[in-house]
C-alpha cells in the first residue's frame, strides 16, 4: 500500500518524483517524501507527513529548495504499519552516513532482531521504521562487497517477508537498485530515462516501454540500461509486458470523483469480461495457463479465497459452481486459510480472487495451495500482477484500473469471470449440455443492459438516501444469493460513510440480531425474485413488526410489496444465479449518496487503502 518511484537517467527530474507520487496518491498514503542524487553524489531529502495536501506540499517545497540538475532520486508515499504516521518515520531513510538512502514498500518481518544486532554493532536509528534496518544493512554490507547491487545481494535473503525496495548510494550516482518479493514493482524506460516504480500509474505517462520484475530479483538500473539479476548472481533477460492502460482512462474523466464514474462504467466493464470467452467448442478462453488441458475434468473440489469485496464475489460463485457443477466449494477469507489445515490436493482447485493481484494475505493463501499440491487459478484485474503470475491459470477481470479504494466495477466484473467459470467447469464436468451453456452465456451477455437500467435510477435512489440520511445504523438483509449482495452493502456503506452496517443472511435475524431491531434502525432488504423470494418477504414481515424502516431492492411489478412509507427500488429481473450482477449496483450508489451527504471523501475513506500488501 505504500507507493514507490525512482528515476535515473537524461530525464530524471524532481518534477517525475512529485508527480509520479501524486498518480499513487489513491492508494492512500499519510506521508511522503523523496531523495534526489546530483551527479557527485549528494544527496538531498525532502519529508512530509501527515494532513490533507501532503503531495502538494511536497511538490512544493521540492520547487522551494531550488535543487539544481539531478542524476537520479527515489520517491514514496507511507502508509503506516511500523512507526506512527510522522515526519521522522516518512520515507526515504538514509544509513548512519547519509550515503545510502531506501524506499521500501510492505514489510521486514524480522526488523526487531536485525535492528538489535544493528544497535549493537554501534548504528544510529532515527525512525521506529522496518524499513531503515535496509538502509544500515547496506552500508555495512557496502564495505565489503564492490557495488550496491551486490551489497543488495547479500542482505535480501537475510530478510524475511513480503517486500519491495529501491535504494541508492551516493558512492555510485545514478545507480538505483530494486528488489522485489510478494510485493508490486514493475520497471519502465524512455529512452535515456529509466525508471522503478511499485505501479504502472505513477510512471504510466512517462514510460514508453514496461518490463517485470520477478519475486527474489533485483534490478540495477542507470541512464545507460536495466540488468536483472536473481540472488545466485546470474543474469535474468529483461521480460517486456505491454501496457494497454491509457492515461486518460486512470483519470476521473470529468466526474466528480472517481468511485461515480467506476460505478457507472460497470455496463462496459461487465462487457469486457464477458466478450470473446467461449470458443466455438464452447470451451472458456482462459487469459493465461500452464495446466494441461484435462486437469480441470479431474477436480473433484473448488476452494475459493479473497477478502472484502472479492470475497463476496466468491461467496456468488459458491451458489453457481455447486448448483452447475455438482462439485463441492469451499470458500475462505484468505487470511483465515493460511493458518488452518485446510483440506487440499491435487484434486482441488483452489481460486484466488482479487482486484489487484497483490492482496497479501490472498498471495500466501496461493502460496499456501501450491504447496499443499492444488491447481492454481487466480481471477484478478491487474495484468502481471504477483497472483496472476504465481498461478497455474489466470482470468483477467477486464475491468480497467479501478482508482477509488471502494471496489464497485472490479466487483461485477469478479462475479462475470467466476460465472463464466462455473459454467466452463459444468462443461468440464458433463453437468450441463452445451446448448444449456450456450444459453445462459446468451443470457448473462444481455446482463450489462440491465445494469445500465439501474444506474439510470441514480437519482431516484439518491433521493432515498436523502431519507436516510439522518439514520445510523443499517442492516442489510438477503437470502441465497442476495446474502452475499447484502454483505457487500453493508461493506460499502461503511467504507465510505462510516455508518454502522451489517449484512446477515435474512433467515438468521431470528437467531440473534432481531434484538437490534426497533424504531430508529434501517433495514435494506434484497427481495428481487431469487430461489427464496417468498421466505424474504416473511422475514421483512418479522422486520416491519419491530416498526424498522424498510427499503426493498425488487423487481418489476413487486412495488406492491412495499408499505406507505417504505422505499422500494426497482431492478430489473435477471435469472436467479446472475441477480447478484444487478442487485448490488443500487447498494453501491446508496453508499455513494450516503457518503456525499455526510460529506465524506468517497475515492479515500479514512483507514483503507486500495491495496492491501501487508498480512
Ligand atoms: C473493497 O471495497 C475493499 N476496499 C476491500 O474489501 C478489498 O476488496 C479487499 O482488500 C481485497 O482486495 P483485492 O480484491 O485487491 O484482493
Amino acid at each position: 500500500m505504500c507507493g514507490i518511484i525512482a528515476v535515473t537517467g537524461q530525464g530524471a527530474t524532481v518534477e517525475v518524483l512529485t508527480s509520479g507520487l501524486k498518480r499513487l496518491e489513491y492508494r492512500g498514503y499519510d506521508s511522503a517524501g523523496i531523495v534526489v542524487c546530483d551527479e557527485n553524489g549528494l544527496f538531498s531529502r525532502l519529508r512530509v507527513a501527515q494532513g490533507k495536501n501532503s503531495l502538494d506540499r511536497l511538490d512544493s517545497d521540492a520547487k522551494e529548495s531550488e535543487f539544481g540538475s539531478i542524476i537520479s532520486g527515489i520517491g514514496h508515499t507511507r502508509w503506516a504499519t511500523h512507526g506512527g504516521p510522522t515526519l521522522f518515520n516518512a520515507h526515504p531513510h538514509i544509513d548512519c552516513n547519509g550515503t545510502i538512502s531506501v524506499v521500501h514498500n510492505g514489510i521486514v518481518e524480522n526488523f526487531r532482531e536485525l535492528k538489535d544486532d544493528l544497535i549493537s554493532r554501534g548504528h544510529i536509528f532515527s525512525s521506529e521504521t522496518d524499513t531503515e534496518v535496509i538502509a544500515h544493512l547496506l552500508e555495512e554490507s557496502l564495505i565489503s562487497k564492490g557495488s550496491l547491487v551486490e551489497a543488495v545481494s547479500s542482505i535480501a535473503p537475510i530478510m524475511r517477508g513480503a517486500m519491495s525496495f529501491v535504494a541508492i548510494s551516493s558512492t555510485e550516482p545514478g545507480v538505483l537498485v530494486g528488489f522485489k518479493r510478494m510485493a508490486p514493482m514493475v520497471i519502465g524506460r524512455a529512452s535515456n530515462t529509466w525508471f522503478i516504480a511499485s505501479d504502472i500509474p505513477a510512471i504510466l505517462d512517462r514510460a514508453e516501454v514496461f518490463y517485470h520484475l520477478e519475486d527474489d530479483h533485483l534490478v540495477c538500473v542507470t541512464g545507460g540500461g536495466a540488468e536483472i539479476f536473481n540472488l545466485e548472481g546470474d543474469s535474468v533477460d529483461l521480460v517486456e509486458f505491454p501496457v494497454t492502460w491509457s492515461l486518460e482512462s486512470a483519470e476521473k474523466s470529468g466526474f466528480d470523483d472517481f468511485m461515480s464514474k467506476e460505478i457507472l462504467e460497470q455496463p462496459g466493464a461487465l462487457r469486457d469480461t464477458l466478450a470473446g470467452r467461449l470458443a466455438s467448442s464452447g470451451e472458456l478462453i482462459l487469459d493465461e495457463t500452464t495446466s494441461d488441458p484435462d486437469s480441470l475434468a479431474r477436480i473433484n473440489k473448488v476452494f475459493i479465497v479473497a477478502c472484502g469485496t472479492s470475497y463476496h464475489a466468491g461467496m456468488v460463485a459458491k451458489y453457481a459452481i455447486e448448483h452447475w457443477t455438482k462439485v463441492p466449494v469451499e470458500l475462505d477469507i484468505s487470511s483465515e486459510f493460511r493458518y488452518r489445515d485446510p483440506v487440499v490436493d491435487e484434486r482441488t482447485l483452489v481460486v484466488a480472487v482479487s482486484q489487484s493481484g497483490e492482496t497479501l494475505d490472498t498471495l500466501a493463501a496461493l502460496h499456501e495451495a501450491k504447496n499443499l499440491g492444488a491447481q492454481t487459478l487466480a481471477v484478478c484485474n491487474v495484468v502481471g500482477s504477483s497472483m496472476a503470475r504465481l498461478a497455474d491459470t489466470v482470468m483477467y477481470t477486464r475491468a480497467g484500473p479501478e482508482v477509488g479504494v471502494a471496489a464497485t466495477k472490479t466487483h461485477t466484473a469478479q462475479i462475470g469471470a467466476l460465472l463464466l467459470l462455473a459454467l466452463n467447469l459444468a462443461r468440464t464436468k458433463g453437468q450441463l449440455y452445451p446448448s444449456e451453456i450456450d444459453a445462459l452465456y446468451e443470457e448473462l451477455t444481455l446482463v450489462p443492459a440491465k445494469i445500465q437500467e439501474v444506474l439510470n435510477s441514480w437519482d431516484a435512489i439518491g433521493e432515498v438516501a436523502k431519507r436516510f440520511s439522518g439514520s445510523s445504523r443499517f442492516y442489510f438483509i438477503g437470502r441465497h444469493v442476495g446474502y452475499p449482495v447484502a454483505l457487500e452493502g453493508a461493506l460499502k456503506l461503511k467504507e465510505i460513510s462510516y455508518l454502522p452496517a451489517e449484512g446477515y443472511p435474512a433467515g438468521e435475524l431470528k437467531h440473534g440480531p432481531i434484538a437490534m431491531l426497533d424504531e430508529m434502525a434501517v433495514v435494506v432488504a434484497i427481495a428481487t425474485r431469487t430461489r427464496l423470494y417468498e421466505k424474504i418477504v416473511s422475514n421483512i414481515e418479522e422486520v416491519r413488526a419491530r416498526d424498522s424502516s424498510v427499503i426493498i431492492i425488487g423487481n418489476p411489478g413487486d412495488e406492491g410489496q412495499a408499505n406507505l412509507g417504505e422505499s422500494f427500488i426497482s431492478v430489473p429481473r435477471v435469472h436467479p444465479l446472475f441477480a447478484p450482477l444487478v442487485d448490488v449496483v443500487p447498494l453501491q450508489i446508496f453508499a455513494y449518496h450516503m457518503a456525499r451527504n455526510l460529506g465524506m471523501d468517497v475515492d479515500r475513506p479514512r483507514n483503507l487503502a486500495k491495496t492491501v500488501t501487508v498480512e
